[in-house]
């Protein structure tokens, strides 16, 4: 960690940090506002994460990683560009998700580079899994987007098998496929990383579908 991360963690943590603690959240109290909510995970240094926030002031943004330079990189950022609408949280999305964020709280989730884990034996690992996406709908509101992006062609063909085949989720493109990156994502760390290894990276948007009638009221 820079002195700089270090000194922006001790100086800003207070203000605008968020242990994963597992206590209920509300979102209007840590944001002071009554704006939606987008969740990001896995920010990396957080420098999309920053321009995002900047260009969408509308949006609040809360960001989780487990990696605490990345956490004072961040906060770096958004103090220096004088933005309001970050949150930066300490520690595992699952718990975060699970057990501190109200059914139909967020507006939107972004899961942008993901570990790919290539190895076949690691693939258990990766974070887009059916249980996952269903924990997911869970906590957004109906007709929020899911952006994944990957630079792992596997990993691509399986973030799209399983967002298809989620009964909570519809792809927003026509065709059922990828999407191009949209302008107002900006090129991540690692996506330059993989770009540079002559990786090709596959934008996926999805939405969540509105309510669906409970299994036994189906005709
Ligand atoms: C490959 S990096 C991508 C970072 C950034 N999105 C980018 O594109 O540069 C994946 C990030 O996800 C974080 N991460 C992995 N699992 C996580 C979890 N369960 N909760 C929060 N963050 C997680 C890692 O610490 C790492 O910073």
């Amino acid at each position: 960690m820079t002195a700089g991360q270090a000194d922006a963690l001790q100086r800003l943590w207070p203000k605008w940090g968020l242990d994963i603690d597992g206590r209920e959240l509300d979102l209007v109290e840590l944001f002071g506002n009554e704006k939606p909510v987008v969740l990001e995970i896995g920010f990396g240094m957080g420098e999309a994460t920053a321009q995002m926030a900047a260009a969408d002031p509308g949006t609040n943004v809360l960001a989780v990683d487990v990696h605490t330079p990345g956490q004072g990189n961040l906060l770096n950022l958004a103090d220096r560009a004088g933005l309001s609408n970050i949150r930066v949280a300490n520690g595992d999305a699952i718990i975060l998700l699970r057990e501190m964020l109200a059914p139909d709280s967020l507006d939107g989730l972004r899961v942008y580079f993901p570990d790919p884990w290539p190895k076949k034996r690691h693939h258990k690992r990766r974070i887009i899994q059916p249980e996952f996406l269903t924990l997911v709908a869970s906590r957004l509101r109906p007709g929020a987007i899911v952006h994944c992006a990957t630079d792992w062609e596997p990993y691509a063909e399986q973030m799209l098998d399983v967002l298809t085949a989620h009964p909570d989720f519809e792809n927003t493109r026509a065709d059922g496929g990828f999407a191009p990156r949209p302008g107002f994502r900006p090129l991540t760390r690692f996506e330059g990383q993989g770009l540079d290894k002559g990786h090709v990276v596959n934008d996926l948007l999805f939405r969540r579908v509105q309510q669906r009638e409970p299994l036994d009221e189906r005709s």
